[in-house]
This record gives structure tokens, sequence and C-alpha cells, in this order.
């Protein structure tokens, strides 16, 4: 069994999106693997209340009661690592988690370590991404599922999708718009690697 980690922060959409395409697709037949907990920075993250309707372990680390960065990683590390199965180690997947990891804590996990954001990579890495593309005089955005590194929002690009920028579009119009592309990107990317992994063992 492979399980499957989920770090948010806030909201949960793209978790809840990949939890119910698990479900409906059985991943649990098809590659092993199923979402095993969400773990949250934040205790009044609303995506943790969808988690647990869905019958899903959840975990609240609040990062400001450690003393650093290193501790807080440290901690959330040793969370995580309690789902690694024999020779399985779990896939660790980011969706809106709004925190940067240490150097050392992304290559614990690398190759197994999923984001995305809401841009079309390499354009606008980091924060506010829907107004910079505005800002830009953008005809298109959209969303990139990646590997994470330890450089921010650059590892291997996964999958990505694209939409429209409206005459008259706000940040919060376009980023509705990017968000319901991300529910479909996300949980086939990690769909793909699923199937990738199994192929490898
Ligand atoms: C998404 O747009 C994600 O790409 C970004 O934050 C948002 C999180 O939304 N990093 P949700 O918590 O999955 O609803």
């Amino acid at each position: 069994m492979r399980n499957i980690v989920i770090l948010i922060s806030g909201g949960g959409s793209n978790m809840a999106a990949i939890v119910k395409t698990a479900k409906r697709d059985n991943w649990q037949a098809h590659y092993g693997a199923k979402v095993a907990a969400v773990i949250s920075n934040r205790a009044d993250a609303a995506g943790l209340m969808l988690a647990r309707q869905q019958g899903i372990a959840t975990q609240v680390l609040e990062h400001g009661s450690y003393s650093s960065r290193e501790a807080f990683d440290a901690a959330l590390a040793m969370e995580i690592d309690q789902h690694d199965q024999p020779g399985q180690p779990a896939l660790l997947v980011l969706a809106g988690f709004m925190r940067i990891l240490t150097p050392a804590f992304v290559a614990r996990y690398g190759g197994r370590l999923l984001n995305i954001h809401p841009s079309l990579l390499p354009a606008f890495p980091g924060l506010h991404t829907h107004q910079k593309a505005l800002q830009a005089g953008c005809r298109f955005a959209g969303a990139t599922v990646h590997q994470v590194t330890a450089d921010l929002d650059q590892g291997l690009i996964l999958a990505q999708a694209l939409v429209p920028i409206l005459p008259g579009d706000d940040p919060h119009q376009l980023a509705a718009r990017v968000l319901t592309q991300e529910h479909l990107i996300y949980p086939r990317a990690i769909a793909a690697w699923l199937e990738n992994q199994g192929a490898e063992a």
C-alpha cells in the first residue's frame, strides 16, 4: 500500500478533489494507493473538516508553536513518516500548503513531493500570481503541478492547464477559473505519478 499524505493550510478544495478522484477511480485497486492523512499547519483550515467528513485522519501542527522553521519541519517529517509502508514511502502532496520548506525537508522527500501552483510556471512563482498575470497583460493564465525542489516553484513540471483571461477579470475571478482546472489536473498528475511508480517497481 502506498499512502498519500496531503498538506493543507486553508480551504482544501484541491485536497477534496484528490480524495474524490481517488475514491471514484479506485486508486486502491489500481495503484495500491490511498489518501491516508491530511495535515494542516493551521487549526482553522476549513479543509480539515472536509477531510474528516471523508473519514480521513487529520493532524494539526501549528507552525507558531515551534521555535524555528527547522523544528517545525522536523515535527512534520515525523508525522509524515508514520505513513511509510515497507518499501513504499508515502507520497507527499502539497495542496495550498502556505509554508516554505527547509532544504533538508525537501531533500528528504525528493522525488515524492508534489505541489500545485496557480500560474503557468516558470511565469509568476511565489505569491499574488493572479494579480501579476493581470498586471502583465497576459491573455492566458493557468496552473502547474510540479515536483518540489529547494528552489521555490521550480521543480520538474508534471502537468499544466490553461485558462483564458477575460476582459474585466479581477484576481478573484481569475483565481476561481484557475482553481476549477487545478481540481482536474492535480488528481490526474498524481494518478500518473502512481502509475509510473508501479511501472518502476
Ligand atoms: C490553490 O489555488 C493553490 O494552487 C494555491 O492555493 C490555493 C489553495 O486552494 N497554492 P485549496 O486550499 O486547495 O482550496
